[in-house]
């Protein structure tokens, strides 16, 4: 279904990609979803596309990668969403410039009356079986005793929303960094080198997955757009075994 080239309006399911990382027998299943981009007339469509994507992927543990809603009325569906959400899993959330652009105290209300976690400048440990997980949000500064604690724990996730934090976190022993952000980027004309063209011509950060030498990016391609055409970039959300 999502091998179709070309999707005007929302009508097709979720794309749920899996990505690897690393070789662990029992990986902790992270599921990262951004750029939802709730609006009139579309929320409803949107979040039971994502309840349906989540409820397949079985995840340990929700992400919510920013750019949630673009209303102050939308509001409301993000809290159903977060609580529904919470019955599969725990749900961790950062904001993207629309959430910051709507008012993040706003959308940190919304996501704090449904249940989910605020991590945009914090770090939530999960575990998991005999693992620690540290989840970092964006603006999360460690001091240096703070690195040593989270260099302990067994991998290091930082949850983002714009992928240019690539550029600063590659170095910082993360194990996984995630990102969303696609704006403008969702007619894909062939991949090179990792990365989506003609849209890397003018993000230097549009990628898929990415491998650096300590790190791994990966980006999604996102829930929605505000332009709602598509051209050989599924709508999706990404199911990280780490
Ligand atoms: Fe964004």
């Amino acid at each position: 279904v999502n091998g179709n080239l070309l999707e005007i309006g929302f009508w097709q399911p979720l794309l749920v990609r899996t990505v690897s990382v690393g070789d662990e027998p029992t990986p902790i299943r992270i599921l990262y979803i951004s750029d939802i981009h709730l609006r009139p007339h579309r929320s409803k469509r949107l979040c039971d596309q994502i309840l349906v994507a989540a409820r397949s992927a079985a995840p340990d543990v929700v992400l919510l990668g920013g750019d949630l809603t673009d209303r102050r009325s939308e509001l409301h569906h993000l809290s159903v969403l977060v609580t529904q959400l919470r019955q599969l899993a725990p749900v961790l959330v950062v904001a993207g410039n629309h959430d910051l652009n709507l008012g993040v105290s706003l959308v940190r209300e919304a996501v704090d009356s449904g249940g989910g976690m605020w991590i945009h400048d914090s770090m939530e440990l999960i575990s998991h079986g005999s693992r620690v997980i540290s989840i970092a949000g964006p603006d999360y500064r460690t001091e240096p005793e703070d690195r040593e604690e989270a260099g302990r724990n067994d991998v290091r996730i930082l949850c983002a929303h714009n992928p240019r934090i690539w550029k600063t976190a590659r170095d910082q022993s993360f194990d996984l960094v995630l990102a969303g952000h696609l704006h403008g980027c969702q007619f894909v004309a062939f991949e090179y080198h990792d990365r989506l063209y003609p849209g890397a011509w003018f993000y230097p950060y549009c990628y898929l997955n990415h491998r650096g030498q300590r790190s791994m990016l990966v980006v999604s391609r996102g829930v929605s757009d505000l332009i709602p055409i598509r051209w050989r970039c599924p709508r999706e959300v990404v199911l990280c075994l780490v």
